[in-house]
């Protein structure tokens, strides 16, 4: 049994722990000084309560990585892929029930349960406080546990936040250092009294004495995701991977972050932000939603089409925007990540080199299949499948065996210095100034493929009716689902203040930027995609880039302002007739009537709390599809 002992000084200041001498016992690793003192003291308390084997305060330097990653390849946590195929990189494979986001366990807890809304899992703080400690009694017994100090943004930067999570995972700790500005500087801009946000991770499960990892650790059993709106903690129990884990991503990143930006006026949002550059040089910044599966991660990378080679897309970001207006009159935006932790599947050559580039060197992959020289394959990555590969769970696998190889959420994970296509500004402490806001959809029919809202209440309105329906193999099209702004499962408060929250954003500035709504998905009669999608997006954003310059053309239908066949660069385009365009574009007056009325169904589940300008917009909608 370790006794954990912490002795604070007297006075704030003087106060400076060198390997946290003070802890006879407990031996605690740090190549750095902390002068932190509430630092030090929570950092103590959750030692006290978890009982690690010992603490190791993470640097963030290579040689800290290259040693985690050594030890996780010794215990059989990573397989170290082959070096001259994919340099310092490594394959790790969770268990079965860790394969995603577990959102049934993860919870909202603030004050009261209409603070969290109907849309998010509640429970009280101090019922949620005393589960957890008694989940996280002793649980990191046998373990390192590792302080890891992370930046969400550049440091020094007003719109970033900083963060400290404790971790018994390797992994995690590994990950952090690929997709955040991790270690010892974060410490430092911390200073004596900085504001932190504490996240407390534990995979959950002790090692007995002398007992290793056989395989993934993680508590099948038990997973507890927990987040405290009016402290700022985040305590994740039972889950290794991905954002129940990563805790700066959509943890902090978006549903801590979504009320600190309510209650501090800016917003944090699922947003990729990119640039676009044109042959003149002029540039500008995009941030764009869209719910999952839409392919996010490829038009943040994109790579324009053939005829239109002399434009750039550059990448600030592929899933997180920290958005704060600016007294010249513009939104600013940051990515608060620092690298990317994106779904594999689909990716290619074809598809997108630039993530393809990305994932060449310094990559940790989960959960895809290995092959049988060492390197990684996907579903989607070639037009064949190798012959023999070894799948995501170790399992022996032969083309056409009927399983799929990798796992349909299997990610790399990578530094955004990797990203051949990453903007120049992508760093920058002020953020990128925001010309237009777009909000995707994955819809058979209803949503054009592009639209221009025609003022910033009614682009608000658009973007919380954002939604995805699925095809079956028979062309019959799913229910909608309604994943407001793509913020459904990451907004930390009541969405219905969300809208609230949006709508008076845009008050703050004199002119805001255009909101577009997009739909890449319509399909004809026979249930077929129609638009092609992928390198061809760019001709959409080619014309918002141009309607945000007051240049692009557009005519007037009863969803917003939509560019004609002509409005539209077709320059090098050999799969778009105009019978095509004009299919992606209609607007049918009787599908729209029934769209109506399942806005208000949307809009029902937050009652009283949906803004009164969503109940006129809906109303001044239905007379215009009424004529
Ligand atoms: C993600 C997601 O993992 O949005 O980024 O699903
Ligand atoms: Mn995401």
């Amino acid at each position: 049994m370790h006794v954990y002992q912490c002795s604070l000084p007297e006075k704030a200041g003087e106060f400076m722990i060198n390997t946290l001498s003070s802890n006879p016992v407990v031996n605690v690793t740090a190549s750095y000084s902390v002068r932190h003192i509430n630092l030090a003291k929570w950092v103590m308390e959750v030692a006290a309560l978890c009982q690690p084997e010992q603490i190791h305060w993470c640097d963030g330097t290579q040689e800290e990585y290259d040693s985690l990653c050594a030890g996780m390849t010794a215990a059989g946590t990573l397989i170290r892929l082959n070096p001259s195929l994919r340099p310092n990189s490594y394959l790790a494979r969770t268990h079965v029930s860790d394969v995603g986001p577990a959102d049934e366990h993860t919870y909202i807890c603030s004050s009261s349960e209409a603070e969290a809304g109907p849309t998010n899992k509640w429970q009280a703080p101090g019922q949620a406080k005393t589960t957890l400690k008694t989940l996280f009694k002793g649980c990191m017994r046998g373990r390192t546990m590792y302080v890891v100090p992370f930046s969400m943004g550049p440091l020094g930067s007003s719109i970033s936040q900083i963060g400290v999570q404790i971790t018994d995972s390797p992994y995690v700790v590994a990950s952090m250092r690929l997709i955040s500005r991790m270690g010892k500087k974060v410490v430092e801009a911390l200073g004596v009294y900085g504001d932190f946000v504490s996240c407390l991770h534990s995979v959950g499960k002790p090692l007995a004495p002398g007992e290793t990892d056989a395989a993934w650790p993680c508590n099948s059993e038990t997973k507890f995701i927990a987040h405290f709106p009016d402290t700022r903690e985040i305590w994740s129990y039972g889950s290794g991977y991905g954002a129940n884990a990563l805790l700066g991503k959509k943890s902090l990143g978006l549903r801590i972050a979504s009320i600190m930006g309510r209650d501090e006026g800016w917003l944090a949002e699922h947003m990729l932000i990119l640039g676009i550059q044109s042959p003149a040089g002029e540039k500008k910044y995009i941030a764009a939603a869209f719910p999952s599966a839409c392919g996010k991660t490829s038009l943040a990378m994109l790579a324009p089409p053939a005829g239109l080679e002399g434009w750039k897309v550059t990448t600030v970001g592929d899933d997180i925007a920290w958005i704060k207006p600016s007294a010249d009159g513009k939104f600013y935006a940051i990515n608060p990540e620092a690298g990317y932790f994106g779904i594999v599947a689909g990716i290619s050559e074809s598809t997108n080199s630039n993530a393809l580039s990305t994932m060449r060197e310094n990559c940790i992959f989960t959960n895809v299949a290995l092959t049988e020289d060492g390197d990684v394959w996907w579903e989607g990555l070639t037009d064949r499948p190798p012959a023999k590969l070894t799948d995501w769970q170790g399992n022996e696998w032969t083309a056409y065996c009927g399983r799929p190889a990798a796992h349909k959420n299997a990610r790399f994970t990578v530094p955004a210095a990797n990203c051949p296509s990453l903007d120049s500004r992508w760093n920058d402490p002020k953020g990128v100034p925001i010309s237009a806001f777009v909000f995707g959809n994955r819809r058979a029919t209803a949503i054009p493929l592009v639209a221009e809202s025609f003022n910033w209440d009614y682009g608000v309105y658009l973007a919380s009716i954002s939604g995805s329906e699925h095809t079956g193999a028979m062309g019959a099209v799913s229910d909608v689902s309604r994943d407001p702004m793509a913020m459904l499962a990451y907004c930390g408060y009541n969405m219905g203040d969300y809208f609230s929250h949006w709508l008076q954003m845009g008050r703050e500035l004199k002119s805001p930027p255009p909101i577009f709504s997009v739909n890449w998905f319509r399909i004809d009669a026979n249930g077929k995609v129609i638009w092609p999608g992928f390198g061809e997006n760019f001709r959409v954003l080619k014309w918002i880039f141009e309607r945000a310059q007051r240049k692009a053309s557009a005519v007037q239908s009863e969803l917003g302002w939509m560019p004609t066949y002509e409005d539209i660069d077709w320059t090098g385009c050999t799969t778009v007739s105009k019978e095509k365009f004009d299919s992606v574009m209609t607007v049918d007056k009787k599908v729209w009537q029934k769209e109506l009325e399942s806005h208000q169904t949307l809009f029902d589940t937050f009652a009283t709390k949906i803004p009164k300008q969503f109940t006129l917009l809906r109303e001044l909608l239905q007379l215009g599809f009424k004529r």
